[in-house]
């Protein structure tokens, strides 16, 4: 089959576009036809080496050769424990644990997999695991009508879901990111939006019920600053700096934790099923063919990408 392999962290052109063997299922595993996968921070991260924490289980080099975690295809062949799931289902999920998206195939286990709504084209539901899961942990049920949340980092794919969650349950919605992503967030739904190469969000004077940084690099005493009485700050994504200040002293400081999200195939199919009721929208950047998965890479860590990068395989 084709895939997308690298065996060294670095930029985008240690890449290769090449045959490699077919994977065959054990146990409870899927193989899975890959229709459509999109492109996440944590494949960037995980391609270039940075931050640290994407380096767990590969140190020196990397632990797969394939990356891409958000799939969306067809049941090719299950493993002999596999219960839920027959040749030919749609499936779709987030693969992160095992990765190897970037492929015709990829195998998944079983759990991580949902079946696909059929009004869900394999580009949106490969759009969505991830980023709309990490945006419903982070909002779903934490938010109040009225009460004002932060997203910092929103103009990329997680984002892009939090706004219209957090929209959806009544907040007054300030949306951080560069300057060429304001007009994007804008119109997600953002009501207020902020560049954060000119602005310091924990400086201008403003405070929040919920903070969801998708982006951390603050100390836990600038957080403080950005909270009103009550508000609570969650990390999901950044620097190492801030990830271990907000772990040591976030809940001595006062209300700050990490966000650690759950792979969950039931929050992803409510997610899918806001996006066929037309109550949330997948905003899909660009599309990519699979030979192209470098470009598409690029596309996102440079900071180029409004919402999703989808990379189309078959
Ligand atoms: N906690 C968990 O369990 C978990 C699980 C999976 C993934 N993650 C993490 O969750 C995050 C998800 O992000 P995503 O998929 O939405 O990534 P994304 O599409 O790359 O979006 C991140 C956005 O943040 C912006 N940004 C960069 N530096 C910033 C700064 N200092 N202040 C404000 N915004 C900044 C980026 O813009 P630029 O163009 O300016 O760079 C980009 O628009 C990733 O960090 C990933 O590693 C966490």
């Amino acid at each position: 089959m084709k895939a997308v392999t690298y065996d060294t962290y670095g930029p985008p052109s240690v890449l290769r576009f090449e045959d490699v063997d077919r994977p065959v299922p054990r146990a409870d595993e899927v193989l899975v036809a890959v229709h459509a996968v999109s492109v996440n921070a944590s494949d960037w991260e995980t391609l270039i080496g940075r931050p640290l924490y994407s380096r767990i289980g590969g140190l020196r080099r990397p632990a797969v050769p394939i990356l891409g975690s958000d799939i969306a295809g067809h049941v090719a062949a299950v493993g002999p424990a596999v219960t839920r799931f027959q040749v030919g289902d749609e499936v779709f999920g987030d693969n992160l644990e095992r990765k190897g998206g970037f492929a015709e195939y990829a195998i998944a286990r079983e759990r991580v997999l949902a079946p696909k709504p059929a009004g869900l084209s394999f580009e949106e539901a490969a759009a969505l695991p991830q980023s709309a899961v990490i945006a419903f942990q982070g909002i779903r049920g934490r938010v109040r009508p009225g009460q004002r949340v932060l997203v910092n980092g929103a103009g990329g794919g997680t984002g892009a879901y939090a706004i219209q969650l957090a929209k959806l349950d009544g907040a007054e919605v300030t949306a951080v990111d560069n300057a060429a992503k304001l007009d994007f967030m804008r119109a997600v739904g953002a009501d207020h939006v902020v560049d954060y190469t000119t602005t310091d969000f924990t400086r201008a004077g403003s405070r929040y019920d919920l903070v969801l940084d998708l982006a951390g690099h603050h100390s836990v005493l600038d957080h403080r600053r950005a909270l009103a009485p009550g508000g609570r700050y969650l990390w999901v994504g950044g620097s190492v700096g801030t990830l271990f200040q907000v772990l040591l002293a976030g809940p001595l400081v006062g209300r700050q934790r990490l966000l650690v999200v759950r792979n969950s195939p039931s929050d992803l199919l409510e997610m899918a099923a806001l996006c066929l009721a037309g109550t949330v929208v997948t905003h899909i950047d660009r599309r990519f063919p699979l030979a192209e998965v470098p470009a598409a890479l690029s596309h996102l860590g440079e900071g180029r990408a409004l919402g999703k990068v989808v990379v189309t395989v078959t």
